[in-house]
Protein backbone atom coordinates (compact mmCIF):
# COMPACT_ATOMS: atom_id res chain seq x y z
CA UNK A 1 0.00 0.00 0.00
CA UNK A 2 1.60 2.94 -1.11
CA UNK A 3 2.16 5.31 2.35
CA UNK A 4 0.59 8.40 3.15
CA UNK A 5 1.18 11.73 4.90
CA UNK A 6 -0.89 14.26 5.71
CA UNK A 7 -0.68 17.15 7.67
CA UNK A 8 -3.31 18.79 9.65
CA UNK A 9 -2.68 22.28 10.32
CA UNK A 10 -5.43 22.76 12.57
CA UNK A 11 -6.21 26.60 13.80
CA UNK A 12 -2.52 28.12 12.50
CA UNK A 13 -1.66 30.24 9.51
CA UNK A 14 -3.27 32.77 7.47
CA UNK A 15 -3.96 32.88 4.08
CA UNK A 16 -0.85 34.56 2.71
CA UNK A 17 1.29 31.51 5.32
CA UNK A 18 -1.36 29.07 3.71
CA UNK A 19 -0.68 29.52 0.55
CA UNK A 20 3.01 29.77 0.71
CA UNK A 21 3.60 26.45 3.24
CA UNK A 22 1.54 24.55 0.67
CA UNK A 23 3.93 26.02 -2.71
CA UNK A 24 6.64 24.67 0.35
CA UNK A 25 5.39 20.97 -0.04
CA UNK A 26 4.68 20.97 -3.60
CA UNK A 27 7.86 22.05 -4.16
CA UNK A 28 9.46 18.64 -2.64
CA UNK A 29 6.71 16.80 -3.32
CA UNK A 30 8.32 15.53 -7.43
CA UNK A 31 9.74 11.74 -6.62
CA UNK A 32 8.16 10.65 -3.42
CA UNK A 33 7.14 7.06 -2.68
CA UNK A 34 4.33 8.27 -0.30
CA UNK A 35 1.37 10.48 -1.11
CA UNK A 36 0.88 14.18 0.75
CA UNK A 37 -2.49 15.30 1.71
CA UNK A 38 -2.15 18.87 3.07
CA UNK A 39 -5.42 20.02 5.40
CA UNK A 40 -5.62 23.44 5.83
CA UNK A 41 -8.22 25.70 8.04
CA UNK A 42 -11.78 26.33 6.20
CA UNK A 43 -11.42 29.54 4.83
CA UNK A 44 -7.87 28.86 3.26
CA UNK A 45 -8.94 25.11 1.69
CA UNK A 46 -9.70 27.24 -1.52
CA UNK A 47 -7.01 28.94 -2.22
CA UNK A 48 -4.93 25.94 -0.85
CA UNK A 49 -6.43 23.95 -3.46
CA UNK A 50 -6.03 26.44 -6.41
CA UNK A 51 -2.66 26.52 -5.58
CA UNK A 52 -1.75 22.97 -5.95
CA UNK A 53 -4.09 22.13 -8.81
CA UNK A 54 -2.96 19.42 -11.07
CA UNK A 55 0.31 18.76 -8.51
CA UNK A 56 0.80 15.36 -6.67
CA UNK A 57 -0.43 17.48 -2.92
CA UNK A 58 -4.11 16.51 -2.44
CA UNK A 59 -6.39 19.08 0.26
CA UNK A 60 -8.69 18.18 2.98
CA UNK A 61 -10.52 19.73 5.40
CA UNK A 62 -10.29 19.47 9.14
CA UNK A 63 -14.01 18.29 9.81
CA UNK A 64 -17.50 18.86 7.85
CA UNK A 65 -21.52 18.91 9.06
CA UNK A 66 -23.31 15.69 8.98
CA UNK A 67 -25.92 17.07 6.55
CA UNK A 68 -25.86 18.31 3.18
CA UNK A 69 -27.23 21.55 3.45
CA UNK A 70 -29.71 23.56 5.89
CA UNK A 71 -29.94 25.66 8.99
CA UNK A 72 -26.84 24.96 10.88
CA UNK A 73 -25.60 28.51 11.72
CA UNK A 74 -21.09 28.30 11.23
CA UNK A 75 -20.89 24.69 10.23
CA UNK A 76 -19.18 23.44 6.89
CA UNK A 77 -20.88 21.07 4.35
CA UNK A 78 -19.11 17.70 2.67
CA UNK A 79 -20.16 19.43 -0.88
CA UNK A 80 -19.09 22.40 0.28
CA UNK A 81 -15.73 21.36 0.83
CA UNK A 82 -15.37 19.07 -2.70
CA UNK A 83 -17.17 22.54 -4.53
CA UNK A 84 -14.08 24.29 -3.15
CA UNK A 85 -11.06 21.59 -3.89
CA UNK A 86 -10.66 19.69 -1.09
CA UNK A 87 -10.87 15.61 -1.84
CA UNK A 88 -10.49 14.29 1.41
CA UNK A 89 -11.50 15.49 5.09
CA UNK A 90 -10.76 14.66 9.14
CA UNK A 91 -12.93 13.47 11.02
CA UNK A 92 -13.24 12.42 14.99
CA UNK A 93 -9.93 14.04 15.98
CA UNK A 94 -9.72 14.06 19.64
CA UNK A 95 -9.60 17.95 19.62
CA UNK A 96 -13.21 17.57 17.99
CA UNK A 97 -14.19 14.83 20.25
CA UNK A 98 -12.88 16.27 23.40
CA UNK A 99 -13.47 20.30 22.45
CA UNK A 100 -17.03 19.56 20.45
CA UNK A 101 -18.36 16.87 22.07
CA UNK A 102 -18.54 14.39 19.12
CA UNK A 103 -19.68 11.07 19.69
CA UNK A 104 -19.06 7.62 17.57
CA UNK A 105 -22.41 8.27 16.38
CA UNK A 106 -21.95 11.78 15.42
CA UNK A 107 -18.50 10.75 13.52
CA UNK A 108 -19.86 8.32 11.48
CA UNK A 109 -22.87 10.33 10.57
CA UNK A 110 -20.24 13.12 9.13
CA UNK A 111 -17.80 10.33 7.24
CA UNK A 112 -21.37 9.37 5.73
CA UNK A 113 -22.27 12.76 4.70
CA UNK A 114 -18.34 12.60 3.14
CA UNK A 115 -18.23 9.63 1.31
CA UNK A 116 -21.79 10.64 0.14
CA UNK A 117 -20.03 14.24 -1.14
CA UNK A 118 -16.87 11.95 -3.26
CA UNK A 119 -14.78 13.01 -0.30
CA UNK A 120 -12.40 10.16 1.37
CA UNK A 121 -13.03 10.10 4.93
CA UNK A 122 -9.85 10.41 7.49
CA UNK A 123 -11.36 8.82 10.71
CA UNK A 124 -9.41 9.35 14.10
CA UNK A 125 -9.40 6.74 16.89
CA UNK A 126 -7.21 6.73 20.23
CA UNK A 127 -6.96 6.46 23.47
CA UNK A 128 -6.75 9.14 26.68
CA UNK A 129 -3.82 8.34 29.09
CA UNK A 130 -5.84 7.27 32.01
CA UNK A 131 -7.66 4.73 29.56
CA UNK A 132 -3.60 3.66 28.33
CA UNK A 133 -2.93 3.30 32.01
CA UNK A 134 -5.82 1.33 32.33
CA UNK A 135 -4.82 -1.18 30.12
CA UNK A 136 -8.19 -0.30 27.85
CA UNK A 137 -6.58 1.17 24.70
CA UNK A 138 -6.93 -1.57 22.28
CA UNK A 139 -10.91 -1.87 23.79
CA UNK A 140 -11.86 1.62 23.64
CA UNK A 141 -9.78 1.83 19.62
CA UNK A 142 -11.92 -1.22 18.84
CA UNK A 143 -15.10 0.38 20.27
CA UNK A 144 -14.37 3.74 18.59
CA UNK A 145 -13.47 1.92 15.17
CA UNK A 146 -16.83 -0.18 15.54
CA UNK A 147 -18.97 2.78 16.21
CA UNK A 148 -17.49 5.41 14.00
CA UNK A 149 -16.71 4.16 10.55
CA UNK A 150 -19.74 4.63 8.56
CA UNK A 151 -21.41 1.95 5.75
CA UNK A 152 -18.95 1.54 2.95
CA UNK A 153 -15.63 3.19 4.60
CA UNK A 154 -13.80 0.24 3.07
CA UNK A 155 -14.55 0.53 -0.42
CA UNK A 156 -15.08 4.46 -0.71
CA UNK A 157 -11.00 4.20 0.47
CA UNK A 158 -12.00 5.54 3.85
CA UNK A 159 -8.45 6.07 6.46
CA UNK A 160 -7.97 5.24 10.00
CA UNK A 161 -5.60 7.42 12.06
CA UNK A 162 -4.35 5.91 15.19
CA UNK A 163 -4.22 9.40 17.46
CA UNK A 164 -3.31 8.47 21.13
CA UNK A 165 -4.74 11.16 22.54
CA UNK A 166 -1.67 11.89 25.49
CA UNK A 167 0.18 12.05 22.19
CA UNK A 168 -0.93 14.74 20.45
CA UNK A 169 1.30 17.95 20.39
CA UNK A 170 3.02 16.62 23.88
CA UNK A 171 6.09 15.67 22.26
CA UNK A 172 5.32 11.61 23.48
CA UNK A 173 4.56 8.84 21.30
CA UNK A 174 4.02 5.04 22.39
CA UNK A 175 6.32 2.54 22.36
CA UNK A 176 7.36 0.89 18.95
CA UNK A 177 5.81 -2.44 20.10
CA UNK A 178 2.62 -0.26 21.49
CA UNK A 179 1.66 1.53 18.34
CA UNK A 180 2.42 -2.02 16.63
CA UNK A 181 -0.24 -4.03 18.98
CA UNK A 182 -2.80 -1.11 18.21
CA UNK A 183 -2.20 -0.92 14.38
CA UNK A 184 -2.37 -5.20 14.30
CA UNK A 185 -5.78 -5.07 16.09
CA UNK A 186 -6.83 -2.29 14.09
CA UNK A 187 -6.32 -4.16 10.84
CA UNK A 188 -7.76 -7.09 12.09
CA UNK A 189 -11.25 -4.88 12.59
CA UNK A 190 -10.85 -2.97 9.16
CA UNK A 191 -9.30 -5.40 6.70
CA UNK A 192 -6.48 -5.82 4.48
CA UNK A 193 -7.14 -2.69 2.11
CA UNK A 194 -7.62 -0.20 4.43
CA UNK A 195 -5.14 2.40 5.32
CA UNK A 196 -3.99 3.01 8.39
CA UNK A 197 -1.97 5.97 10.06
CA UNK A 198 -0.29 6.64 13.16
CA UNK A 199 -0.39 10.07 14.54
CA UNK A 200 0.69 11.78 17.50
CA UNK A 201 3.77 13.79 17.93
CA UNK A 202 5.47 12.39 14.52
CA UNK A 203 8.67 14.02 13.87
CA UNK A 204 11.52 14.06 11.27
CA UNK A 205 13.64 12.10 14.21
CA UNK A 206 10.69 9.28 14.66
CA UNK A 207 9.40 8.85 11.86
CA UNK A 208 11.77 6.26 10.14
CA UNK A 209 11.07 3.78 13.06
CA UNK A 210 6.99 4.66 13.23
CA UNK A 211 6.88 4.57 9.54
CA UNK A 212 8.69 1.03 9.19
CA UNK A 213 6.32 -0.63 11.81
CA UNK A 214 4.00 -3.33 10.66
CA UNK A 215 -0.10 -2.00 9.42
CA UNK A 216 1.45 1.57 9.53
CA UNK A 217 0.38 2.95 6.39
CA UNK A 218 1.57 6.32 6.68
CA UNK A 219 1.01 9.23 9.09
CA UNK A 220 -1.17 12.19 10.25
CA UNK A 221 1.08 15.47 11.33
CA UNK A 222 -0.25 18.29 13.51
CA UNK A 223 2.90 20.07 14.40
CA UNK A 224 5.55 19.09 12.48
CA UNK A 225 3.23 19.79 9.28
CA UNK A 226 3.42 23.12 9.68
CA UNK A 227 6.84 23.13 8.42
CA UNK A 228 7.51 22.13 5.07
CA UNK A 229 11.41 20.91 5.63
CA UNK A 230 9.99 18.56 9.06
CA UNK A 231 6.91 17.27 6.58
CA UNK A 232 8.87 16.41 3.59
CA UNK A 233 11.52 15.17 5.85
CA UNK A 234 8.55 13.07 7.72
CA UNK A 235 7.13 12.20 3.54
CA UNK A 236 10.95 10.84 2.87
CA UNK A 237 11.54 9.05 5.92
CA UNK A 238 7.98 7.06 4.54
CA UNK A 239 10.39 4.78 1.95
P1 LIG B 1 0.92 16.48 16.53
O1 LIG B 1 -0.64 16.40 16.15
O2 LIG B 1 1.70 15.91 15.39
O3 LIG B 1 1.19 17.95 16.74
O4 LIG B 1 1.10 15.68 17.79
C1 LIG B 1 -1.18 15.30 15.46
C2 LIG B 1 -2.65 15.50 15.23
O5 LIG B 1 -3.34 16.02 16.13
O6 LIG B 1 -3.18 15.16 14.15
Amino acid sequence: MRPLIAGNWKMHGSLRASVALAESVRAGADDLAAELLVCPPFPYIQAVAMSLLGQPVAVGAQDCHPAVQGAHTGDVAAPMLRDCGATHVILGHSERRAGHGETDVVVKAKGAAAIAAGLTPVICVGETLAQREAGQAEAVVRAQVAGSLPDGFAEAGGIVAYEPVWAIGTGKTPTEADIAAIHAALRQAVGPDTRLLYGGSVKPANAAAILALPHVDGALVGGASLIAEDFLAIARAAG
